[in-house]
């Protein structure tokens, strides 16, 4: 993987340059399915990122539920585990599929969707050091759920800055990565991914 300037890195850009989206004008997202090369990969991949976004809206919405006192601490600590365990995983997992497997046949298939892949495999890096310091904070508010007192209210709002900033990296990689490989798959068809 080349190495990404700074003002691409995720937690930099406002959107990728052109030169990294060659195809992207050429497909418009609202003619995207009805392509003859629009098939299962293509509409399984939106769903998986339609997936991640509603699981971390859900995870977003029992974090405030709890802040706002309207479920209690005992139902929180066991619900916001289990969300929290269910959309990392999705997510970790999802990102492992593509650095392992898509993103190395996309690069072959054309020279010019090589440091756009790049791109999105520096994405997965920045992502994942932000999910690690979700770990730590959400651990540290499980603990003070169990010690009981005022220290989950604090910890509530620790974790909470960081899963916004976590959400606001994700929704901005899952945008430009459907800008980036929609348009691949219906330009060389499904087929050249197998
Ligand atoms: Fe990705
Ligand atoms: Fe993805």
């Amino acid at each position: 993987m080349q190495s990404i300037s700074d003002e691409l890195r995720l937690d930099k850009r406002q959107a990728p340059p052109a030169e990294l989206m060659v195809l992207r004008h050429r497909y418009p997202p609202a003619q995207w399915p009805a392509h003859r090369n629009y098939g299962e990969l293509a509409a399984f991949w939106l769903q998986v990122h339609a997936g991640l976004r509603g699981q971390g809206r859900v995870l977003a919405e029992t974090t405030r539920d709890f802040r706002e006192a309207r479920i209690d601490i005992a139902t929180f600590g066991r619900v916001f585990a289990g969300q929290l365990r269910d959309y990392l995983q999705h997510l970790e997992g999802h990102h492992r599929i593509e650095d392992l497997h898509y993103f190395p046949r996309f690069r072959a298939l054309d020279n010019r969707l090589v440091a756009g892949f790049d791109l999105l495999e520096n994405d997965h890096e920045i992502i994942h050091a932000q999910v690690l310091t979700v770990v730590e904070s959400a651990q540290a508010l499980l603990r003070d759920i169990e010690r009981g007192g005022d220290a989950p209210r604090y910890s509530a709002d620790a974790y909470s800055d960081r899963a916004e900033r976590l959400h606001g990296l994700l929704d901005r990689h899952l945008d430009d990565e459907e800008a980036l490989v929609i348009p691949s798959i219906l330009e060389y068809s499904e087929a050249a991914l197998r």
